[in-house]
């Protein structure tokens, strides 16, 4: 257990291993600018080393860009042992986003401290907050599964010095991020875990522990689901020995304003069924839960939090395989609403089971929905692998991007057009509705708009995070490698908007 503190305090003169500050680059003249200077908080280690701090940046390199993280030891100048450099880039280009990313750089270059003191700027709330979710974030990592435990210790004590420690609103913002951390990190975890371990069943098991008592939970088994006409889970369920599952939470404040549903796709494995994946296409196909994991952890945080919003959340759980028993292109689903679907491309797939999710959504007393997932290949083509695509009517895109935006998470609205919907709604020769129709342009948005058929008239925004959901490159800023957690915060605020 890692414990946090948060306290007005001298970085010189602070006790622990390392003693963390920011840096903002220098001025660039054409005459010879100025060189980078000690950002806010951490003024008193520049005093500390008085003329030698100039000196101490340049010969270690030190120019402020932000990413930059450099350790030095400090032979007796401050009580720490060992002075971690952050870069902040520019000091009037500085904001949250960026003070969020440097505090989880710095997480990363801690070596084997136990205790560390964050001396960055965070004068206020807002920058003590993005401290702490910029640190929580930064020091993620997935244990694995392997034979031998790591032996790496890991930090015990964080200290987090701001002059506004004392200010409820400053103690707020760490308690909420610390909140928000622990289950960012569940749903890394779950995202994380291989499929082999964690079935449609495996996921109810492994998030029933976390569940806060505020939260219920209602599971739908494959007899359940055939019952209510969930086509579409069923559907993609059928190729896979693990059966698939619905589960639906419900957190109910007696304080609520209002009612929204939360709806993520639940593709444990994503083999492609029997439009099959190439071979490297499947490598990372145990994150198409991704969606599902941020709903329930955005829930569990909102219980957490006690929240006045009331919240159903619908994970569609089902694995994507091939067999005897696998659906197949030309086959018509019948979903949970009674629309008809021709079925094209099996990989498709999570339009499918989010369908008769929607459908249920849809069909109850919800003021809005807000559905997640890591939809298509498409979007990650358009918007790179950071950013996730958004879709909706006005008012559901406009709350969802202000959330995102105070969350710190990319967003870019890209279009559901009605002539899409037309499609969707006409070119099927045999059913109401098209799946897909193998068109290489705009896919991300026919899925959109298929999506769309399902929620009818209930305001409606749909996250398309096949990107930003699962990062295969190194760990970058407060992102950690593999499961990223992406779509919990932007969820928490998007309820707390409420
Ligand atoms: N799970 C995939 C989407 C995906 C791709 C997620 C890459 C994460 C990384 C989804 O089920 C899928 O296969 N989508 C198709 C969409 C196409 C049929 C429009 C794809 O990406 O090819
Ligand atoms: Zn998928
Ligand atoms: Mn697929």
């Amino acid at each position: 257990m890692t414990t946090y503190t948060l306290r007005q305090g001298s970085p010189d003169k602070t006790r622990a291993d390392v003693v963390v500050i920011g840096i903002h680059q220098g001025s660039t003249g054409t005459k010879g600018g100025k060189g980078p200077v000690v950002a806010e908080g951490g003024e008193a280690v520049a005093k500390a080393y008085g003329r030698r701090f100039a000196p101490l940046l340049s010969s270690m390199g030190v120019t402020g860009q932000v990413g930059e993280a450099v350790r030095v030891p400090t032979n007796g100048t401050l009580r720490a042992a060992v002075l971690v450099l952050v870069g902040l880039g520019g000091r009037s280009d500085l904001d949250e986003a960026r003070l969020r990313r440097a505090a989880g750089v710095a997480a990363r270059t801690l070596g084997n401290a136990a205790s560390v003191a964050l001396a960055l700027p965070a004068t206020d709330a807002e920058q003590v907050r993005a401290v702490c979710d910029g640190f929580l974030s930064g020091s993620y990592s997935y244990r694995g599964v392997r034979s031998k435990p790591s032996s790496k210790g890991g930090v015990s004590e964080v200290a987090i010095l701001s002059p506004a420690a004392r200010q409820k609103s400053a103690t707020e913002a760490l308690d909420r991020a610390r909140t928000l951390a622990g289950f960012a990190d569940l749903a890394r975890d779950l995202v994380n875990t291989p499929a082999n371990l964690l079935t449609p069943q495996g996921f109810v098991d492994a998030v029933a522990g976390a569940r806060p008592r505020q939260v219920s939970a209602e599971v739908l088994d494959e007899a359940a689901l055939a019952e209510l006409g969930c086509g579409g889970i069923l559907g993609v369920g059928a190729g896979s020995a693990n059966p698939p599952r619905l589960l639906k939470l419900e957190y109910r404040p007696r304080d609520a304003t209002s009612h929204v549903a939360l709806v993520g796709k639940g593709i444990t494995y994503d083999s492609g069924g029997l439009s099959i994946k190439p071979a490297s296409g499947m490598v990372h196909m145990k994150d198409d839960m991704a969606g599902a994991a941020s709903v329930v952890a955005a829930t569990y945080a909102a219980a957490e939090l006690g929240l006045p919003v009331r919240v159903t959340a619908y994970a569609p759980l089902a694995e994507n395989m091939i067999s005897g028993s696998a659906y197949r292109p030309g086959d018509v689903l019948t979903m949970f609403d009674g629309q008809t679907v021709e079925i094209r491309n099996t990989d498709a797939e999570g339009r499918l089971v989010l369908a008769d999710a929607l459908g249920m959504a849809a069909a109850s007393d919800v003021d809005a929905v807000v559905e997640i997932s890591t939809l298509t290949g498409p979007c990650v083509v358009a918007l790179g692998d950071r950013i996730a695509g958004l879709f909706g009517d006005d008012g559901a895109v406009a709350d969802v991007q202000a959330a995102a935006d105070r969350a710190g998470e990319l967003v870019w609205r890209l279009p559901m057009s009605e002539f899409t919907s037309e499609q969707v709604r006409t070119e099927s020769p045999v059913a109401d509705l098209l799946q897909h129709n193998w068109v290489r342009w705009g896919s991300a948005s026919w899925a959109a708009a298929f999506l769309k058929e399902f929620v009818r008239d209930k305001p409606f925004a749909h996250i398309d995070m096949a990107g930003p959901a699962f990062n295969t490159g190194g760990a970058w800023g407060h992102v950690p490698a593999g499961a990223t957690g992406y779509g919990v915060a932007t969820l928490v605020e998007y309820l707390s908007a409420r």
